[in-house]
């Protein structure tokens, strides 16, 4: 693994869009695994600047996201297709029909999985972004008994149901479960770049980088994969002895 630390949150999103630019520069077809949530969208907005500077071209770059919300169409605000339509794709020249966000409104969960897993193993992630949970999780991969490899559907935690319901009209029914990359999807990607920032996140950081590897801290199986770049913020990287 690969620590790079920086001062704050913006020098966090600049370095992350460093490397996002450099795989795209040098193989401009490149497929970028992305990921939604708030540690990202400082490296979109970075992104979406070099792309309008001339600096960046993605007519040629296919993405693979994590995860989604069952049940919500990919106009639902709260859809993490439409945070990523939000956030990045409406602003750059990628192509739509190749940006890839599991179907939250599919009929039949097991044969999307599948499809999902196919579609990963066809286009081959070159670059994999991820966030951190604070209980260590990537994607919706929760801690767990097993690690579980392939995508699926999971059962969203009762604080993640809460926590989520403010976000949603009165009445309106909050997601109870999300599909999610499972965890061989995500070790299959060519190279992993993590970005992690602030201080509640510096015990799980010092978990998942000096800890055991094990399922209850689902990100720590990224110490076996032989190209993880982890981008933390002083704050983050505080509990690190680097
Ligand atoms: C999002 C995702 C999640 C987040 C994680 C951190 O697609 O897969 O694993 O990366 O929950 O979220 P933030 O960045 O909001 O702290």
């Amino acid at each position: 693994m690969r620590i790079i630390k920086c001062k704050d949150y913006d020098d966090m999103s600049r370095k992350a869009a460093n490397l996002l630019s450099a795989q795209v520069t040098v193989k401009s077809d490149s497929v970028l695994g992305l990921a939604t949530g708030t540690t990202p969208i400082g490296c979109y907005q970075e992104l979406i600047r070099r792309y309008q500077d001339g600096d960046l071209d993605f007519a040629a770059v296919k993405s693979i996201n994590l995860d989604e919300y069952r049940g919500l169409t990919g106009d639902h605000v709260q859809s993490y297709r439409y945070f990523m339509n939000n956030q990045l794709f409406n602003h750059v020249n990628i192509d739509k029909a190749n940006t890839f966000v599991p179907d939250g409104m599919c009929k039949d969960a097991e044969a999307e999985c599948r499809e999902y897993d196919q579609r990963i193993q066809e286009l081959g992630i070159d670059m994999q972004l991820l966030g951190l949970g604070h209980n260590g999780h990537i994607g919706f991969n929760e801690p767990d008994k097993v690690f579980e490899k392939e995508t699926h559907c999971v059962d969203l935690a009762a604080s993640t149901i809460e926590a989520n319901s403010r976000l949603f009209a009165e009445g309106e029914e909050v997601p109870k479960q999300a599909y999610t990359m499972g965890i061989g999807g995500i070790m299959q990607a060519k190279k992993i770049l993590v970005l992690v920032s602030g201080e509640a996140k510096a015990d799980i950081l010092k978990a998942v980088c000096t800890g055991p590897i094990t399922p209850e801290v689902p990100a720590s199986i990224l110490q076996l994969h032989n190209d993880v770049t982890i981008i933390a913020d002083e704050a983050a990287a505080s509990k690190l002895n680097l």
